[in-house]
């Protein structure tokens, strides 16, 4: 960590990472013994906000989480592994990515099956939002995810923009049109 002329310290890379592992018992699993998807989720929404913790020092709440896909099932007796890293500091807000991978007890091998970006809000004992440290990218890998998180942050603004106006126009139906009864 290094402080700068300001109040808020600049933080390095590294700083945030967090790894949680998980044993995959039946109580997390489905009728088939895989893993359900919303216990993955909250796992992710965990292990994000330990890096985003380590990152802001603050209490933080998740804004939203982008576009998963669960590329492998994980079956009861797995060890689920997961890590994460905060890509960027904006102003209040950070996106931490989230990779997850199985592990096979028996056999030791390692399938990577899911990844998640995560947007984490820092915020004060009220629930308001409050300034987060900057990060500051030093390696290539560093540097392309910083760069990689500011598109996405762009994209997310352009989508909520685009929801905003779509529920605001007239013809915006929250639910299906009932069918006329003869
Ligand atoms: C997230 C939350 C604090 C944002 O509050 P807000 O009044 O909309 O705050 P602002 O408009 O000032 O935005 C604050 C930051 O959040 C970001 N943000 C807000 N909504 C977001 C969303 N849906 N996705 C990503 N970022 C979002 C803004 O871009 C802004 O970032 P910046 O300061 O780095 O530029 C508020 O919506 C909230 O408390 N939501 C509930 C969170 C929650 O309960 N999560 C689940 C349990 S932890």
């Amino acid at each position: 960590m290094e402080f700068t002329g300001h109040s808020l310290p600049v933080r390095r890379g590294g700083e945030s990472q967090s790894e949680m592992t998980e044993l995959i018992l039946p109580n997390d699993t489905n009728t088939l013994g895989n893993l359900l998807g919303g216990r993955l989720m909250h796992f992710i929404d965990l292990v994000g906000a330990m890096a985003a913790y380590r990152h802001s020092r603050t209490h933080v709440v998740t804004a939203s989480m982008d576009h998963i896909d669960f590329i492998a099932p994980v079956h009861v007796g797995d060890l689920l592994i997961l890590k994460s890293l905060l890509n960027r500091a904006f102003n209040t807000s950070m996106e931490v990515g989230v990779k997850v991978w199985v592990e096979n007890t028996i056999v030791g091998t390692h399938r990577h099956v899911a990844s998640a970006y995560l947007t984490f809000v820092a915020v004060d004992s009220q629930g308001r939002s409050v300034p987060v440290p900057k990060l500051l990218p030093e390696t290539e890998e560093e540097i392309r995810r910083y760069e990689d998180a500011g598109r996405r942050r762009e994209n997310r603004q352009r989508e909520h923009e685009r929801r905003m106006a779509s529920k605001s126009s007239p013809n915006h139906q929250t639910t299906p049109p009932l069918t006329q009864a003869k």
